[in-house]
């Protein structure tokens, strides 16, 4: 069986068939129709490092597709605390469940461990590796949104900031809209945490055309989309964290978005996002403004989950099928 551990395993045909699935599961996310597809079906949800909307909205979209759920958190709920190997847990859990989403501080750690079963694994964010569940609901959101806005990926520019060295999802998304170049991208990150050059190089031969530039002051006017990441202090070395101290504002606020962003601007953030003072994130002053689709990309994450195990398991073909009203 195949498994979801990176954008570099899904060609442009396999995206546009769950951006396709997703929106058949639509009406399943909001509520409006139940499925029973995957009833007897049992997913083991396993997240070595935290999670709010990862790990709940995997475990939503399974049951909502009629599976059930064996979740677990943190080193402590395995025998790994024990100093089992990941072989060993995944040769254990492979006996136990027909699909397995993992998170797991250690870049690598979820391919070791799909390497080890025939179960499909879904890489729920490997340390700073990549996070391609977050990658396709968030091109989901931005399919979606440019469609209601009447644009086209083709021509689109988006803007990604924060933390690009250690962001898996920003490493998961710029591969996966290479797989849609030509269009334009630029980057903006705080020294020492730029998006690695190697995943710029390769990225630019695909077709992409990448600008860096040093800071968010200018004009942005042509961006269409501003893709905001939270500096992750803690995958810092010790030598990193005693030297951090931002001399420039990378916080992405309102009166950025009003002074150097055109007024259609979409703003996305895998989140969670650093709320606390001086924390040169995305700003709470953009609150309710309609530009601000980070609750949408939350709700595009039900549909964009439910497609993935849909396809992993061979049900996508069964789900208009087996609808029925919502009972309640
Ligand atoms: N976007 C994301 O991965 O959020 P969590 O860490 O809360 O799962």
């Amino acid at each position: 069986s195949s498994h979801l551990l990176s954008i570099d395993s899904l060609s442009r045909d396999d995206i546009d068939h769950l951006v396709r699935v997703a929106a058949r599961m639509e009406p399943i996310a909001s509520r409006r129709k139940i499925t029973r597809v995957l009833e007897g079906a049992v997913l083991g949800n396993l997240f070595f490092e935290a999670s709010t909307r990862t790990r709940v909205s995997f475990h939503a979209a399974f049951s909502r597709l009629g599976g059930s759920v064996c979740d677990t958190t943190g080193f402590t709920f395995s025998s790994m605390a024990k100093g089992e190997s990941l072989y060993d847990t995944s040769r254990v859990m492979s006996g136990y469940c027909d699909a397995i989403v993992m998170r797991h501080p250690d870049q690598g750690s979820v391919a070791e461990f799909a390497a080890a079963t025939n179960v499909p694994v879904i890489n729920a964010g490997d340390g700073p590796g990549e996070h391609p569940s977050q990658a396709l609901l968030d091109f989901y959101t931005i399919d979606k949104e440019f469609a209601l806005q009447g644009k086209t990926l083709r021509d689109a520019h988006v803007l990604m900031t924060g933390d690009l060295k250690y962001g898996r999802t920003v490493h998961s998304l710029i591969k996966l809209l290479s797989r849609y170049a030509p269009m334009r991208i630029t980057l903006v990150a705080p020294p020492g945490l730029e998006m690695p050059n190697q995943l710029i190089e390769r990225v630019s031969r695909q077709g992409l055309d990448v600008a860096v530039r040093e800071s968010l002051a200018g004009d942005f006017s042509d961006v269409d989309v501003v893709y905001t990441t939270r500096i992750q202090k803690e995958r810092f070395t010790a030598e990193m964290s005693e030297g951090f101290n931002l001399s420039r504002d990378f916080t992405v606020d309102r009166a950025f978005l009003d002074s150097r962003c055109g007024p259609a601007t979409l703003v996305m953030h895998p989140l969670p996002r650093d709320s606390r003072p001086a924390a040169n994130d995305l700003d709470i002053d953009l609150n309710g403004d309609p530009r601000l689709a980070i609750f949408r990309q939350t709700d595009n994450g039900i549909p964009v989950r439910m497609a993935i195990f849909a396809t992993l398991l061979g049900v996508e073909e069964r789900i208009d099928q087996d609808l029925r009203d919502v009972p309640w």
